[in-house]
């Protein structure tokens, strides 16, 4: 879909947007065209429940006196208390109502309004909702019948500032590139995308001057990551560690970088401790941790953030083979701690364990942030509307937070202590992979992690297995990955690195 700006005028063809406040208060471009179509738009105010409502919709269509193919109002509630989320919301309705009808083109006349965001603020981020909206995951689809396709091709937003609106967009518009990787990836199939096949797509990220590097199985055997290496070892495809590096930091290249860590499990069966059948199609998601590291990455090097930032994923596939690594196996780490593996199919932990160990001896990073769709008990605690939160420092706690809900990509912090860390105490080995019970499951995987953590550098893992994929539409997001992450870290990292 193409989303361009210009300046003020009224197309004569396709769709027109234009908003209502609150209480149906026509704004002067929704006036303009009720003149012009004899009073239709309030006529069609009057006989609805419409009421310009925050990003309530109304439309009308075939407007006498016009040759557009429809008019659709929307609720602007009152502009001074929208928000950029609430913009880009209101944009991702927008879009997602004119694919819903079929429309192919439309114009959004954005009008100076008093109060809140100037036009090219709201321009840019009700564009930048749209976009987000407009993803679509359609690359298996060879059968598509031309009604089911999407026939959105076009959206302007037409205003004053056309220039300003386009400048904060194209900021917008990299982030959103990031998001679009992160889904790609998600949802890619496990036979395509397994541990060296997201390497390469990795790599794609040279050309906008990300350092990008794999280590295989051989070189990390050297290393001594016998943790994550014993996840993958009943697989056929080879485990890899990926590095990508990013130095936009200005005039100090030596500046201790910020850390992401990603758990990339390509596919996860569950190994030997093998999971039901129902569902397990799930688990080609389980690298969505890695895949919002990957997609942030390109975010960053895209809008030249001025930081550095590493990105690792360990990246496993956790198959059961004769190979497989079986329930009860004493593995060590590359921290030199031993682990005995009571379920293969806590995992998630046992790649992190060494990603992270080996995050901390390579880059001594300023702080760590690890994504990991890690447990199933997150979603039992926090359903699909918040991401678990863990850290070992107040302020990285509330800085992501903070930017959390500032972009809509909401997390919740839960509790870590010695208590739980007791838990996974083993009787033969430094730790055991598992608690024994189900109680405070997301805790005990976040203490384990934990214990890879070196004192005095700054951590938090967010686990995402809750927010990672969606069977559900938001205003921003079609059903599917989701690309969460991308935007809150996105957003961390300007707020609170970039000065
Ligand atoms: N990848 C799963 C967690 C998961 C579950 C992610 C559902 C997304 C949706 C993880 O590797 C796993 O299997 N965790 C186990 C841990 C248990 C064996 C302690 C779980 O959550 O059941
Ligand atoms: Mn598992
Ligand atoms: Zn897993």
């Amino acid at each position: 879909m193409n989303i361009s700006f210009a300046a003020p005028s009224v197309p004569a063809s396709g769709a027109l947007v234009v908003g209502v406040l609150e209480g149906g208060k026509l704004t002067s471009s929704a006036n303009n065209l009720n003149k012009l179509t004899g009073g239709a738009v309030e006529r069609a105010i009057a006989a609805s429940t419409f009421s310009g409502k925050r990003a309530e919709l109304l439309e009308i269509v075939a407007p006498a006196g016009l040759e557009n193919s429809r008019i659709l109002l929307v609720g602007m509630a009152a502009p001074a208390k929208l928000s950029e989320k609430d913009l880009q919301d209101i944009g991702g309705g927008i879009a997602g109502h004119l694919l819903r009808v079929g429309e192919e083109k439309a114009a959004i006349l954005i009008d100076n309004l008093r109060g809140g965001k100037n036009a090219a603020e709201r321009a840019a981020n009700s564009a930048y909702g749209a976009l987000l909206r407009s993803y679509r995951f359609a690359k298996y689809k060879t059968k598509d019948k031309a009604e089911k396709k999407p026939k959105l091709k076009e959206i302007k937003f037409l205003l004053e500032e056309a220039a300003a609106a386009r400048r904060a967009y194209q900021r917008l518009e990299k982030v959103a590139e990031g998001v679009f990787l992160t889904r790609d990836l998600v949802s890619e199939p496990a036979n395509v995308l397994y541990p060296k096949s997201l390497v390469a797509e990795a790599k794609k990220l040279t050309k906008l001057g990300i350092k990008v590097q794999a280590l295989g199985e051989k070189e990390m055997a050297k290393l001594g990551m016998g943790s994550l290496l014993g996840v993958g070892q009943g697989s056929a495809r080879e485990s890899q560690l990926l590095v990508m590096v990013w130095q936009g930091a200005p005039s100090a290249k030596d500046k201790a970088p910020l850390a992401f860590v990603g758990k990339g499990v390509t596919f996860d069966t569950g190994g030997i401790s093998l999971k039901p059948a129902a569902g397990m199609e799930d688990m080609k998601w389980d690298m969505g941790g890695a895949g919002t590291v990957v997609g942030l990455m390109k975010a960053l090097a895209g809008r030249k953030a001025k930081v550095n930032a590493v990105g690792v994923c360990g990246l496993v596939e956790n198959m059961p083979s004769s190979n497989a690594q079986r329930p009860g196996d004493v593995v060590t780490s590359m921290s030199g701690q031993t682990i005995e593996v009571l379920n293969t199919d806590a995992e998630g932990r046992l790649v992190l364990a060494d990603a992270l160990w080996y995050t901390q001896e390579k880059f001594k990073p300023k702080l760590i942030v690890d994504l990991a769709t890690l447990t199933g008990a997150i979603i039992i605690s926090l359903g699909h509307e918040n991401a678990g939160l863990f850290s070992n420092d107040d302020k990285l706690s509330d800085q992501l937070t903070a930017a959390g809900k500032e972009v809509g990509e909401h997390v919740w912090r839960l509790p870590l202590s010695a208590e739980y860390d007791k838990l996974i105490d083993c009787e033969i080995a430094d730790m055991k992979n598992i608690s024994g019970g189900r109680a405070g499951g997301s805790i005990t995987a976040a203490q384990f992690l934990q214990r890879f953590i070196k004192n005095g550098t700054p951590w938090a893992h967010l686990d995402i297995a809750g927010t990672a994929w969606s069977s559900k539409e938001k205003p921003t997001i079609p059903k599917g990955g989701t690309g969460y992450g991308v935007r809150l870290l996105d957003s961390f990292v300007a707020k609170n690195h970039e000065k």
